[in-house]
């Protein structure tokens, strides 16, 4: 089974191994995260490889990854346990057909047995490695659930009111993602470390397009990556992220480009913009003089 990693270049490589190409501020909070067993909080743009790293992370240490994926009215019944209603009532009927007594029937309905483990009970008991939990995109929840999980991520414990307390068999790995639609409370945010995760910089979103997208050219790489990079200092409704810049790569490759012209990018636009506004400003004269800009840059400066 892989154990921790032991020093910062140790997690580098390890995320790497899993094509995750991390910066080096980002492989330092996950390595402290790991070593002092803390939480670590991702806050960021959308598309920037938050979900990911503990995705990488799970299958890099060999641990089962455990999702909370959160929303708007999560509630500890999905977050957490449940009974299971249906076969407790089950058990009183056969228990009334058997004449049971009523104490005994009560004292056996709220045992392990009934009892429904969500994600943060499930990260909470056994396992042979720690897992991961991930409780992804935390800023879609409700205060009060964040105080509920203020409260599991402190101790590491669930109280069931007619069980008792669960504690952890293990603390498990805990990455919180955000996207920062609001801000999360200070009490959560201060039991955790945190780590803003950033678009990357024209080098590592390269290094990324040759991990997740090997088969485009390094030439048509460095155009979508410089295009895509100028793209992020407009002001658009929304900036292409990660994920958009390895899907535009792929298209364009799939449709045998092996140079970005405006042509090319007029007709693919929606596969890096989600916005209709953002197509249609692009769309025309704005795109051909960002892409003007890039290979200007790119004749200036040469790769390698
Ligand atoms: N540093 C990276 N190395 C390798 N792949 C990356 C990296 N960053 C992002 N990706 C890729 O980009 C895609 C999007 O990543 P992910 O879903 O983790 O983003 P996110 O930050 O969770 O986005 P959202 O906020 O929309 O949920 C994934 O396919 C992931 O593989
Ligand atoms: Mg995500």
């Amino acid at each position: 089974m892989p154990s921790s990693p032991v020093s910062i270049d140790a997690t580098a490589a390890l995320l790497a191994a899993q094509d995750y190409v991390a910066d080096r501020q980002l492989a330092t909070a996950v390595f402290l995260a790991l070593k002092l067993n803390r939480p670590l909080f991702l806050e960021g743009e959308p598309g920037t490889g938050k979900t990911e790293i503990a995705k990488v992370l799970a299958s890099g240490l060999g641990a089962e990854l455990i999702r909370l994926q959160c929303y708007e009215g999560l509630d500890v019944n999905s977050a957490a346990y449940e009974w299971n209603y249906a076969q407790q009532l089950l058990e009183i009927r056969l228990a009334e057909t058997a004449h049971e007594a009523r104490d005994r029937i009560a004292a056996n309905l709220f045992s392990d047995r009934f009892l429904v483990a969500r994600p943060l009970l499930r990260a909470l008991q056994p396992h042979a490695t720690a897992p991961v939990l991930l409780i992804d995109e935390l800023d879609r929840t409700d205060e009060p659930f964040e105080a509920y999980l203020l409260e599991v991520l402190s101790d590491f414990q669930v109280t069931i009111p007619e069980l008792g307390t669960i504690k952890a068999a293990q603390t498990p790995i805990v990455i919180i993602t955000s996207n920062r639609t609001r801000e999360i409370h200070d009490a959560l945010k201060r039991r955790c470390f945190y780590h803003w995760v950033d678009y990357p910089d024209l080098q590592r979103e390269l290094e990324i397009l040759k991990v997740k997208a090997p088969g485009v050219s390094e030439r048509l790489s460095r155009q979508v990556v410089g295009f895509v990079q100028e793209l992020r200092k407009l002001d658009l409704f929304k900036s292409p992220g990660v994920a958009e810049s390895i899907d535009w790569a792929t298209a364009l490759s799939e449709l045998n480009a092996l140079d970005l012209d405006p042509k090319t990018i007029n007709d693919t636009l929606g596969v890096l913009l989600k916005y209709q506004d953002d197509i249609q400003r692009l769309q025309g004269s704005e795109a051909a003089e960002i892409l003007r800009q890039v290979k200007s840059d790119i004749a200036a400066q040469p790769l390698g």
